[in-house]
């Protein structure tokens, strides 16, 4: 009976990183979506701020963290067993959606002391907890985005396409990747700011990469900006627009909502039509 109370309580963890290349192209602003939007779908979520050093999660969201990711690595360090991580974890709430937020360290000698090892640890501590856990991260082939990104189960890299020397670190780093033994499949490449001015097309882009686009989403300064200035994720927020749909989708993509609901439109469809043919 205990037992069985237990396994049920165990979540899949799945783990999904978001990671670039480049800096400001928007990982914090999709972390924070994704995040909103596999909340709104009735999934338990937790996000983590994995920009140790310079983490803006709590911004985007307008949280005051007490506790940190720092918090939790120390008691995990003193604490024989399993630590509670949810006392670690600030809420965020807005209207019916709920999910939680592992806040990056608030001192910057806290980030700088939190072995990659630590974090690996709080990760494995947590995942359990949750259907989902996004990770944001920062731009660079660290050790610590390289250990995260080998324990998660999809890696969104996000891309925009504006200069040469940004296509080229994409380039690089998926090069990198793929060097390093990562599938095809746990890569989805996302293209971020898709109709801002360049001259650059994008199936250049993509035969260089020799992987097309998984998703594309668009550019929308005003509605990306008074979202980060209100606290709340655009897929959240009352008002749809083109950019709030577009991270909805790439979400409905990730569950399969979108092919599940096509085939039982399709399903639904069949059964009608033997109804009326029977
Ligand atoms: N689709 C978009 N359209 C317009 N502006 C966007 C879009 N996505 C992100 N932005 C804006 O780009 C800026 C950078 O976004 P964000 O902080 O999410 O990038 P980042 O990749 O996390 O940056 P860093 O590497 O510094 O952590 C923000 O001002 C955000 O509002
Ligand atoms: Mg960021």
């Amino acid at each position: 009976m205990v037992k069985q109370k237990v396994e049920e309580e165990i979540r899949s963890g799945i783990i999904m990183t978001v990671f670039s290349t480049a800096s400001a192209v928007g990982k914090t602003l999709l972390s924070v979506n994704m995040a909103a939007e596999l909340a709104r779908s009735g999934y338990k979520v937790c996000v983590v701020d994995l920009d140790l050093q310079f983490g803006d999660i709590c911004n985007y969201l307008h949280l005051s963290p007490q506790k940190t990711i720092y918090d939790a690595h120390k008691a995990a360090e003193n604490t024989v067993g399993q630590l509670d991580y949810g006392e670690y974890m600030t809420p965020y709430e807005y209207e019916d959606t709920v999910f939680s937020v592992l806040a990056a360290p608030l001192k910057m000698e806290e980030a700088y002391n939190i072995p990659t090892q630590a974090v690996i640890e709080v990760l494995a501590g947590i995942r359990g907890e949750y259907d989902y856990v996004v990770l944001d991260t920062t731009a660079t082939f660290s050790d610590l985005n390289l250990a995260v990104m080998d324990l998660s189960t999809m890696i969104t890299f996000v891309g925009i396409v504006d200069f040469i020397p940004t296509i080229k670190n994409m380039k690089v780093g998926y090069d990198t990747m793929r060097s390093i033994g990562y599938e095809k499949n746990k890569i989805r490449f996302v293209l971020n700011r898709s109709n801002s001015k360049t001259h650059i097309e994008l199936q250049d882009v993509e035969q260089l990469l020799e992987e097309r686009f998984y998703h594309i989403l668009p550019n929308d300064f005003l509605t990306a900006i008074d979202s980060i200035h209100q606290g709340i994720p655009l897929v959240i927020n009352d008002e749809e627009t083109v950019l709030s749909r577009g991270m909805q989708e790439l979400i409905e993509k990730y569950t399969n909502r979108a092919r599940q609901r096509s085939s039982r439109k399709n399903a639904s469809l069949s059964s009608w039509v033997k109804r009326l043919f029977k």
